[in-house]
């Protein structure tokens, strides 16, 4: 079995070795520019396209992340690039829910609580007392109910905040109200406090934390983007933090990452920024389920992940 691996950014020695280690019967290489020899696996995070061009033999591709959208990208502006009978296989968790539990947790009660607030007053030596926010009038909405927002939305009850939930197909999850697909939009995100956004970047969810929304909103809201930057419609997002219709902001993606120089978020007070870490991809967790899903194709079972390309995630 011949398997092809593509992390631009990571340790690619340790990554081979803990591979090969899990996966001893098989013949594992990093692939380079100009190497077409074939392979029955790719093991990859944001790859260029020719790695995928030309692979009729490709079984599965393996993605070392949650979100599909680069690699469905490629295929969008260029369709027939992906092997027509590969899967496409998702990171299911693999350690990052508990990691999006935190940070959603800690972005919460630093706003509920008005910790970033009181930041910046005592960076003014000021004794300042304020108002607390109304715990119950604290609505939190999670967009995304998959395998990370779900996992937020339900930890989130327990700071006794009312949670909200938003996914396509209508989800229970215990305490949290849930809204599904479009026609339920506006009712899930009216008078909401905060937004937590854990969608998949997708045509239809490009853009979808813009003006109109920030608008329905409670005065004063906070946002906070753990999915993909192109989710926000950032000149949107400025403005009505200008207004004050937006209190605050925590972004963790951005349309280019690393999030260039000039870009005015760096500057806006009450913008806070973190560089993509929300949910890092753990290489144990993650090669261990991917070293599963291996084997168990080998064998001719069936395994969990595999992305819909036509509906994007
Ligand atoms: P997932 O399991 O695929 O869940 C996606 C959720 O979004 C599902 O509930 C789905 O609805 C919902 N959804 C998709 N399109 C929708 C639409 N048009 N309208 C309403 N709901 C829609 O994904 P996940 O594992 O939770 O990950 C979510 C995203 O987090 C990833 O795609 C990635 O972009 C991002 N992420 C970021 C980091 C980071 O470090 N910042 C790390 C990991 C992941 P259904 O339930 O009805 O299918
Ligand atoms: C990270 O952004 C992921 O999609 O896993």
């Amino acid at each position: 079995m011949k398997i092809l691996f593509y992390e631009h950014n990571a340790d690619t020695a340790i990554w081979l070795q803990d591979l090969s280690r899990a996966l001893p019967e098989a013949d594992i290489r990093l692939w380079e520019p100009g190497d077409a020899d074939p392979a029955d696996y790719a093991v990859v995070w944001r790859a260029p396209r020719e790695l995928f061009a030309n692979r009729p033999d490709l079984k599965a591709v393996f993605n070392l992340g949650a979100g599909v959208d680069a690699i469905l990208d490629i295929e969008r502006k260029e369709p027939g690039t992906l092997p027509p009978n590969a899967l496409l296989v998702r990171l299911e968790d693999s350690g990052m829910a508990q990691q999006m539990v935190e940070y959603a947790n800690y972005t919460v009660l630093r706003y509920l609580r008005r910790m970033d607030e009181y930041d910046a007053l005592q960076r003014d030596r000021r004794w300042e007392k304020l108002e607390p926010h109304a715990r119950g009038e604290f609505a939190v909405g999670v967009l995304g109910m998959g395998v990370l927002g779900a996992r937020v939305a339900q930890t989130l009850t327990t700071l006794g905040v009312p949670v909200r939930g938003f996914s396509r197909t209508k989800r229970e999850i215990e305490g949290v109200q849930t809204f599904a697909g479009a026609e339920q939009f506006d009712a899930f995100i009216d008078g909401a406090k905060m937004l937590v956004n854990l969608l998949p970047h997708t045509p239809d969810t490009e853009g979808i934390l813009n003006a109109r929304v920030f608008e329905r909103l409670a005065r004063g809201a906070y946002i906070v983007n753990l999915a993909r930057g192109a989710h926000v419609v950032d000149n949107d997002l400025l403005h009505a933090m200008q207004s004050g219709q937006i209190a605050a902001a925590t972004l963790d993606v951005f349309h280019q990452e690393p999030l260039p120089d000039n870009h005015p978020f760096w500057t806006t007070p009450r913008i806070a920024i973190t560089p993509h870490v929300a949910a890092i991809t753990l290489r144990e967790e993650s090669i261990e389920q991917i070293a599963a899903k291996i084997r168990a194709l080998t064998r001719g079972e069936p395994i969990s992940g595999i992305v819909d390309a036509k509906r994007g995630y």
